[in-house]
């Protein structure tokens, strides 16, 4: 494309964001939000990844060797970013999908890393516009990787400039306004999208059907867990014993994020209060301490029992209702609490509602009443 053509198309971006902040959909409106939450984060339209902002990024892996676990999925990746190597071609569009903090950014960083591509970042919510996406799609270089993270929450006219660009490597863009304005239609370099969802299905169909694979990400076996606290340790520097991993990655909720949050937690608390070196009863004090129960259940975890088992008393409760009883979002609660509370088997899904099941009853240590159970 022509310098004055890009010239152009960035003018009018510009002109159409105006002075309006990339804000929206609480949105910090120059960054990152906190790595390590379990709400939504978002990023801006370009950031190198894993600088300072990154609150763990040195505890990311950055290669496909250094990903522990899900290996049906890492067998699956290697063998297509392989084939991909050995056509020197670029990879086909990948989707990662899965709940928060199990992976899908770092194996965004994995691909672009093994591809030796440069990977620019975004996400679904900071793309207010066509043209935002139409920029970004017109900046790229011969097979770097474009991770669009929650690429669920991609405004419909957005995802359709995604189209053309992830089958043809083109994009059509209407420049200038009124009577003088006039659509190309451009070619793209060859390059590989990568998507991360926490739902997929929330992603549209036709979105969905444009990717070459689709990787879903599960909640991690403790072994996996124990093996990366294992590894953040030897990376942090911090002195742990077979057991200290072991009762952080039990209570780590199937979540590497949460692991490594965890043990830092630990850290803390054998610093202050031991002699630094994290042991299965250090461990446990250190949980206890900050709330974190035997099931690896946190303050909201038990307020949701809590509020089905005493406050509905067993009944079926909706997501909104839900919400609002514990004062978290109703995306916040799908996405990052209740996968791993029906995992656990201490809540179930009704067509009416969620309600607890036995194993919740006994958690809170309540009994339940006859007619809760089934
Ligand atoms: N398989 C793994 N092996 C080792 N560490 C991991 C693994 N998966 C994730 N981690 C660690 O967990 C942290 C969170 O992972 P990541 O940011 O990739 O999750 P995510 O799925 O993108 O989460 P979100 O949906 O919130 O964006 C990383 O910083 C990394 O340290
Ligand atoms: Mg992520």
């Amino acid at each position: 494309m022509t310098r004055a053509v890009r010239k152009e198309l960035v003018a009018n971006r510009t002109a159409q964001s105006g002075s309006e902040e990339h804000s929206r959909d609480g949105v910090a409106p120059n960054g990152v939000g906190p790595a390590d939450g379990a709400g939504h984060r978002s990023v801006d339209p370009v950031v190198v990844p894993g600088d300072d902002t990154e609150y763990d990024a040195g505890l990311r892996p950055r290669h496909l060797e250094e990903f522990v676990g899900q290996a049906d999925l890492v067998e699956h990746l290697g063998i297509v970013l392989e084939a991909a190597q050995r056509r020197r071609q670029p990879v086909d569009h990948l989707l990662f999908a899965g709940p928060p903090g199990l992976g899908k950014t770092s194996l965004a960083g994995i691909v672009a890393a093994e591809m030796g591509a440069s990977l620019r970042v975004t996400s679904g919510p900071v793309l207010a516009r066509p043209g935002d996406l139409a920029a970004l799609l017109t900046d790229l270089q011969e097979g770097d990787v474009l991770f669009i993270d929650e690429i669920h929450r991609l405004h419909r006219s957005v995802e359709e400039v995604l189209y053309p660009a992830m089958e043809d490597a083109k994009i059509d863009i209407v420049i200038g306004k009124g009577p003088t304005a006039r659509s190309i239609r451009l070619d793209l370099p060859r390059f590989t999208l990568v998507g991360a969802t926490t739902r997929t299905g929330l992603v549209a169909g036709p979105l969905r059907d444009r990717f070459g694979f689709v990787g879903r990400l599960d909640l991690y076996a403790p072994g996996d867990l124990e093996a990366i606290v294992r590894r953040s340790a030897r990376i942090l520097g911090v002195r742990i014993d077979v057991e200290g991993a072991r009762r952080i990655a039990e209570r780590a909720r199937g979540t590497p994020r949460v692991a490594n949050r965890l043990l830092r937690r630990v850290r803390d608390f054998t610093e202050v209060r031991g002699d630094g070196t994290i042991t299965g009863e250090t461990a446990v004090e250190g949980l206890d301490l900050f709330g974190i129960d035997e099931l690896g259940l946190d303050k909201v975890d038990r307020a949701i029992l809590e509020a089905l088992c005493e406050r509905f008393s067993g009944r079926p409760v909706g997501l909104t209702t839900l919400a609002q009883c514990v004062g978290e979002e109703p995306d916040t609660i799908e996405d990052a609490y209740e996968p791993y509370l029906l995992q656990q088997g201490l809540i179930h899904r009704t067509p009416r509602g969620r309600a607890p099941t036995a194993r919740a009853w006994a958690h809170i240590g309540v009994p339940a009443p006859e007619a809760a159970l089934f």
